[in-house]
């Protein structure tokens, strides 16, 4: 980094873009520049935030801009070519998830980055929140016995009519617009995935809307992931393991509750049927016949529930971990390697071509 406050130039000027201004100026990051593919939205935006300059063509802005890094959060299908070409030109990349529309644009991407030695991470950021880490330390721990299946979902209806760049291709579809987040959270729990299934359902122009997809990793652990564009799914995930479950509850995305629940103590089934009752046996044979006793049974919590919030801003995180790199001249992120942003993007590749006929 060549001054004491790090420079970035914006790329994009929809929602995304926008909510990570706020999140600039907590980081004491100057924005110097936006990119916009038309220049009167740039220069919109530029008046709305306080940016000296807004340019609709990318590559002068790169050679003569005055900034080290860019932020890409302009369509998902522009997001290699400008990864890229930044690269090419010698700026740090921060890039708006996805990183490509297939494994083999975030290749070439990844490709640049390590050739040009500039550094290069996808923006995914729930893995620097503190619940996310939490969960994945609880998993890993094997606190709760070993990690058997995990269940998670990322979903809710979005207007076609309304919001109808959610829908287009170039937004890249819901599976590389919200699986993808699972996808980071199955690899964080289980590692690399030996196959994948899925069952997609898609829009009248081919971009899938609705995703169920079922991971079976190397280590034998189970992922079942779904999300949506059309219905509100539960939004958290569970982790079942051999002795509880461990939960990120809603919203899963941004979540800040993790809640575990130890599994029940079982008292070993006798050999042969006996005809004197243990005394176990009279308590539930009297829960079953009491539906006061199940109800105030019921009542009692039986989860354990840590909340562990990420502060006044979400992507703060991931904005302090990509100025850390900033600044050590780090290549790569050590949380979010270019290694795993190819994983995730193979996973979602297969997702898409194994679909259920
Ligand atoms: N990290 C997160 O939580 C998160 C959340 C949402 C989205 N994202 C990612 O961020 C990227 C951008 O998403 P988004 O929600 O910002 O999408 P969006 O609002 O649809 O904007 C995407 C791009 O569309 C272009 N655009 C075209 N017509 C526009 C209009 N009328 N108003 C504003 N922009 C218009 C803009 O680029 P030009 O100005 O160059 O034309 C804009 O940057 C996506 O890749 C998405 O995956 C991340």
């Amino acid at each position: 980094m060549s001054k004491d406050v790090p420079r970035f130039a914006v790329i994009g000027t929809g929602s995304m873009a926008a909510a990570m201004m706020p999140t600039f100026d907590l980081a004491n990051v100057r924005v110097t520049a936006v990119v916009s593919s038309n220049l009167e939205r740039g220069r919109k935006f530029a008046d709305a935030f306080g940016i000296p300059t807004a340019a609709s063509d990318l590559g002068p802005l790169l050679s003569g801009g005055d900034f080290d890094a860019v932020y890409i959060a302009n369509a998902s299908a522009e997001h290699a070519n400008t990864a890229i070409a930044a690269l090419e030109a010698g700026k740090a990349v921060l890039c708006e998830k996805p990183l490509g529309l297939s494994a083999t644009e975030a290749e070439r991407v990844a490709e640049v980055a390590q050739r040009t030695g500039n550094l290069c991470m996808e923006g995914l950021w729930i893995p620097f929140l503190p619940a996310y880490r939490r969960f994945i330390e609880l998993a890993r721990s094997k606190e709760y016995g070993a990690p058997t299946q995990l269940t998670a979902s990322f979903g809710y209806a979005a207007s076609e009519e309304i919001r109808p760049r959610t829908f287009a291709p170039a937004a890249g579809g819901v599976l590389r617009d919200r699986a993808i987040y699972l996808a980071t959270l199955a690899l964080d729990v289980f590692g690399p995935v030996k196959s994948v299934s899925s069952s997609l359902d898609f829009t009248a122009y081919g971009v899938d809307r609705h995703a169920c997809v079922q991971l079976s990793h190397q280590n034998g652990g189970h992922s079942q992931l779904s999300s949506s564009f059309i219905s509100l799914l539960s939004n958290n995930a569970t982790l079942a393991c051999a002795r509880g479950w461990i939960a990120l509850e809603e919203p899963l995305i941004g979540g800040e509750i993790v809640s575990t629940r130890r599994a029940l103590i079982t008292w070993p089934l006798p050999q042969e049927p006996t005809y004197q009752m243990t005394l176990e046996q009279k308590i539930r044979r009297g829960l079953r016949r009491r539906p006061l006793l199940r109800r105030i049974k019921g009542a009692i919590p039986k989860e354990r529930r840590e909340y562990l919030t990420y502060g006044g801003d979400k992507y703060l995180p991931q904005l302090r971990h990509f100025l850390a790199l900033l600044s050590t001249n780090a290549k790569e992120s050590e949380i979010i390697p270019l290694e795993r942003s190819l994983s995730i993007q193979r996973v979602l590749d297969q997702a898409r071509s194994k679909t259920d006929l």
